[in-house]
């Protein structure tokens, strides 16, 4: 069964957001791709948690922008944590579109219940549920 949504973002707290997962973006590590990425992350005890992405010279080591905003929401809340996130924006330096990707829509799952995420399109903002951003996700 579909679950709902069950938060509601404003324009305000949309700007918000996006404001903040820019500061993010700003202190990124990306001296191989040169992509910044920040993800601003609105939780579930009504904080805002960010992330940039930290890029390694054995390249299979980098950690999201959005995982390591997850982490550091995670290491503060220690309660309901499957819907921890009520929402998430996602911004990069260079880029039209940056959707999450797959290992972070993995992490996110786990953490998303019920949550809205955003990122920036090639023409608007884009939502999704984060419910439905990964089909079938693994689960133990
Ligand atoms: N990246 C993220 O931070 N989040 C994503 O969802 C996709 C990719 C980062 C990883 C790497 O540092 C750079 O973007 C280029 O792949």
């Amino acid at each position: 069964m579909a679950i709902k949504p069950t938060v509601k973002i404003d324009k305000h707290m949309l700007d918000m957001l996006r404001d903040r997962a820019l500061h993010a973006a700003a202190r990124a590590y990306a001296p191989y791709s040169k992509i910044h990425v920040g993800a601003a992350l609105l939780a579930s005890d009504g904080n805002i948690y960010t992330g940039c992405n930290v890029e390694n010279a054995s390249y299979g080591l980098t950690i999201c922008a959005e995982r390591s905003a997850i982490s550091a929401a995670v290491q503060a809340i220690e309660e309901n944590r499957e819907s921890l996130i009520r929402a998430i924006y996602i911004v990069n330096n260079k880029l039209p579109e940056i959707p999450p990707c797959g290992a972070c829509r993995q992490v996110m799952f786990e953490f998303g219940k019920g949550g809205i995420a955003f990122f920036d399109g090639k023409k608007a903002v884009k939502k999704i549920e984060i419910d439905k951003l990964l089909p079938e996700a693994f689960r133990l």
